[in-house]
């Protein structure tokens, strides 16, 4: 019977897809291209030389989503689809709150429907809000801090709810730490609409000459350097974690969070400078004012789901930062094939283009 995989265009999404369909599992993709390409299934098929049915389908539309059901015996769903940028979550609440909390009601009433009660949700560390001690784990207070974290929060509380109320249903709450990296094929990656919000595709744009030069928000923090330290986990290993998470999901009756994170914290300018060890390619920044909002220190203890999943993040920072580079440089522009790529041509993009099929030490 196949996995249901909402979001399955997305960033993640595509990944857990990819690692799915290598594992065997049977799947279909819902999602409404809203912040996706539909490219990125091709891709997924081209890298593991499977096919699978795709629903352009909003979850808005209760009916669209029965159709998916009537149609398949769906084992489980693996549900990514919502927006995500903190920002616009400020200036566009309603938008979010409509988009995410709605959209998750109602795949969970034709869920409820037709008996299929078994989840996997995309939660995230920014539930935490800002934690008062590190490494952060599952029984740590929760807070949000703005509409799209909160849209986080009352999902959870609503599955909490939903378990409450039905204990034949089985929850994973996955919280990501900071998902970077690309499949390692180069085919499939972050493909941000406009200017990026998060670091490692800033970064991969400035190395490619899309932007002059990236600012570091704040080095005044109480870290090493100065600067925010996160906990950066390979996209490929954080979609392995859904597997695993399916299979809990799939021999237990409970609703469990767990953290997936590497456990270890890197500095922005630790990053900066890992990219350009791994790479070659010099990324010029300039240290500006803090990001309000944004927390000193964040990285996880991911020691529940290495128990509870046997999951644990195994690529390293350079294979993060590799990856990242050999997406963004063999796609400058994404997804998008047909557009000229702007990049205002850095002088080390054919050194660090040899250098993908070139073993470096
Ligand atoms: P993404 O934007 O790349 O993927 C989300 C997908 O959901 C997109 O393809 C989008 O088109 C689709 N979608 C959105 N609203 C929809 C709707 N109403 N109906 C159908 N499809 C819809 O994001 P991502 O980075 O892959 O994130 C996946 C999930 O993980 C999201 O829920 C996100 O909040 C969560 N998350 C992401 C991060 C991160 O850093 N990327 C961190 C923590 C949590
Ligand atoms: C951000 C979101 C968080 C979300 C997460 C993953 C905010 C306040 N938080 O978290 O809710 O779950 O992304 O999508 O937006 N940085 C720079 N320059 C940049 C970009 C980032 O210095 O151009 C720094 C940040 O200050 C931070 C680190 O890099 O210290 C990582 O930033 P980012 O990738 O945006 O992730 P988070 O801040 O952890």
């Amino acid at each position: 019977m196949p996995i249901l995989v909402t979001g399955g265009a997305g960033y993640i999404g595509s990944h857990t897809c990819v690692e799915l369909l290598n594992a065997g599992y049977e799947i279909i993709v819902l999602d409404n291209l809203l912040n996706s390409k539909r490219e990125s299934l091709n891709r997924i098929s081209e890298i593991t030389g499977k096919s699978f049915p795709f629903y352009k389908i909003n979850l808005l539309n209760e009916g669209e989503i029965e159709q998916v059901f009537i149609e398949n015996d769906i084992e489980a769903v693996i549900h990514f689809a919502g927006l995500k940028a903190v920002g616009e979550s400020v200036r566009l609440p309603l938008r979010y709150y409509h988009n995410n909390i709605t959209g998750t009601i109602n795949l969970l009433n034709i869920m409820k429907k037709y008996d299929v009660n078994r989840l996997v949700f995309s939660s995230s560390a920014t539930v935490y809000g800002m934690p008062e001690k590190v490494p952060i784990s599952e029984e740590f207070p929760l807070k949000a801090l703005n509409p799209y974290g909160r849209t986080k929060l009352m999902i959870e509380e609503i599955l909490k709810d939903l378990f409450e109320s039905d204990p034949n249903w089985s929850i994973a709450l996955l919280r990501y730490f900071n998902p970077i990296g690309a499949h390692e094929s180069g085919t499939i990656g972050e493909d941000p609409n406009g200017i990026p919000n998060n670091l490692m595709p800033f970064i991969t744009q400035v190395a490619i000459g899309k932007m002059p030069e990236l600012s570091v928000f704040g080095n005044d923090y109480q870290t090493a350097d100065g600067t925010g330290v996160r906990d950066y986990i390979h996209v490929t290993d954080l979609a392995k974690g859904h597997l695993k998470a399916l299979e809990k999901v799939a021999s237990s009756q409970e609703i469990e969070a767990y953290n997936l994170g590497t456990g270890k914290g890197y500095s922005v300018l630790e990053m900066v400078e890992a990219f350009e060890v791994a790479t070659g390619v010099p990324v010029p920044y300039k240290v500006v004012s803090p990001r309000p909002g944004d927390a000193a220190i964040c990285f996880a203890d991911a020691s529940k789901a290495k128990r509870e999943l046997q999951w644990t993040a195994e690529k390293s920072l350079r294979d993060m930062c590799e990856d990242s580079w050999r997406w963004q440089y063999n796609n400058p522009n994404g997804f998008d094939k047909n557009l000229i790529a702007t990049g205002t041509g850095n002088p080390h993009l054919s050194k660090s283009g040899d250098f993908f099929n070139t073993k470096i030490e």
